[in-house]
Parts: C-alpha cells; structure tokens; sequence
C-alpha cells in the first residue's frame, strides 16, 4: 500500500522524508548506515546545547530519564533504546519517515509504541525547524516515556485520538496534544518547570516557557485548551500548568464526547487570549 506524505496545515514546502520507506502503518526500520558523520556531529551539537539549560527548567522526571537515551555524542539506535524502554514501562519507538496521518499515529500510541522521525535537520536548521525531527521526537518525547504514569497517558491519548476520530474531534484533541504533551509546564517543590517536548527540545522557548514575564500560564483546563488555537511558528503565548503527571491523566480520564460537544458550542479562543482573572 502506497502510504502519503503529511505536513502541517496547508503548505508550500515539499514534505520531507522518504515515505516510500515506509509500511502500511508509517512506519520504516531506522536506516542507521544512511547517517552521515555531519548528521551525528549535528546530535551531539543539539544534544550538548539543551544538555546544558535543563538544570533548574526541565522537570526532575526528564533530567533523570535523560541518560537512558544513551549515548549523546551520536545518534543512538532505536533498538538500543528499546531495550531499556521496553523493560521500564512496556513502550518501544518505532520510525518513521515524518509527520504521519492520525488513525496510524493514535493506533501506534494505543499500542504503546512511540513513532520517531529518522532524519535528523540540516546544519542550517541548527537553530529552528518547523517538523519534529530526530532530536525533537528523542530528546523531547521520549525521555517521558520511561516515567510509568506518562507513558499510561500516552497509551490512552492514542485510545481517545482514534475516538476523537469516530467524533470529529480531533482538531479538539490535537490541541490537548500541544499544550501538554508538546508545551505543557508542571510545577514541582522548587518551581516550575518544562515537561512538554517541544519546549524541551528547543533553546530558546525553553528559556521563554519557564522564565520569561511574558506568557501567560494558566492551570491545566481541559475545555480551555480544547478551545484555544494554536501558532506553530513562534513561541507561545499560553502555557497551561499541571502539578503532576497524575492530575494530567486524571483529568483526561472522563469521558470526552460530552466535553467535545460543549466545546464545538463555545467560541475558539486565539492563542494570546488572556484568562479573566477570577
Ligand atoms: N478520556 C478521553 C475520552 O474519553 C480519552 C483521552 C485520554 C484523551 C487521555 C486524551 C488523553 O475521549
Ligand atoms: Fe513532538
């Protein structure tokens, strides 16, 4: 089955990656010998810059998850991280060629397998780029992953993206997805910090998420979210905050389909819409 190339909104740029390499299901074997010693040298560059703005950003579950990736000094091989993986809570990566249409990508969650991009950004994409890559997908999503609630979460965020799909929700869910899995903040003893994966795999919104005067951060609000767009172009400008790993599965646990239907009533909200202060 021939499987089609997928990129985010409406865009002019070719789709990167090879989709010919993959199955039915998106996903291709990680072509380990395609790397060139410029593609390691360019992880190991990635690695040691966020490596060192963790401390006192990211959240104590990440930085202690970290170094079950393996080796930072070239691209680690899948199947060395699912040694480890699969023996902490059950998860495995798997490849894929790039972004991948929903119903495979919720069916590969609920099966507890993770999909990573296999290629990693050019040297002039050192700085920003706009797809997950290889760095964005391992060094963001995947440390989590080893953390037993987390990764119970991700399993039923695939369970209720095929749901979402049977609802035509899954604009709804995907923004679940952004401001928590890929943008949530978490407070623990000593203040708050990063846990979502594009924050953590990115220096400067790093920085901006957990420092900067200038977004707003509001408790985690499952409706709230559900009605607040997105900019996947620039740093955001609404972080929603939980306390735990427990409250973010506790609060998705309900079911949504009346949730869906109450928000699909309400107006969306932009994504530098202020909360009114209660
Ligand atoms: N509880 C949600 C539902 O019933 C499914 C879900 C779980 C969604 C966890 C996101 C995260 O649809
Ligand atoms: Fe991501």
């Amino acid at each position: 089955m021939a499987v089609e190339p997928v990129v985010y909104g409406a865009s002019e740029r070719p789709p990167r990656g090879d989709y010919r390499r993959a199955g039915a299901d998106y996903t291709c074997r990680q072509d380990y010998a395609a790397y060139t010693p410029a593609d390691h040298d360019t992880y190991r560059r990635l690695y040691e810059r966020q490596a060192a703005l963790i401390t006192g950003r990211a959240c104590d579950t990440f930085i202690a998850a970290l170094p079950s990736l393996g080796a930072s000094h070239h691209i680690p091989r899948f199947e060395d991280i699912n040694e480890r993986l699969h023996k902490a809570t059950g998860w495995e990566i798997v490849g894929v060629p790039g972004l991948i249409p929903e119903v495979p990508f919720f069916t590969l969650l609920a099966n507890r397998k993770f999909p990573v991009t296999d290629w990693i950004r050019a040297p002039e994409e050192f700085d920003y780029i706009v797809e997950p890559d290889i760095f964005h997908d391992l060094f963001g999503h995947v440390p989590l992953l080893f953390n037993p609630v987390f990764a119970d979460h991700m399993q039923e965020y695939g369970k209720g993206g095929l749901k979402a799909h049977g609802l035509d929700a899954c604009e709804l869910l995907s923004r679940l997805y952004w401001y928590t899995i890929e943008f949530g903040l978490i407070r623990q003893g000593d203040g708050l910090r990063a846990y979502g994966a594009g924050i953590l795999s990115s220096p400067g919104e790093l920085r901006h998420a957990v420092e900067s005067v200038q977004p707003q951060r509001l408790p985690l609000d499952i409706e709230r979210v559900m009605r607040t767009r997105y900019k996947i172009d620039s740093f955001q400008q609404t972080y929603f905050v939980i306390d735990s790993f427990q409250e973010l599965f506790d609060k998705t646990a309900p079911d949504f389909t009346p949730v869906y239907a109450r928000v699909k009533q309400q107006a969306e909200l932009a994504a530098d819409e202020r909360a009114v202060a209660a």
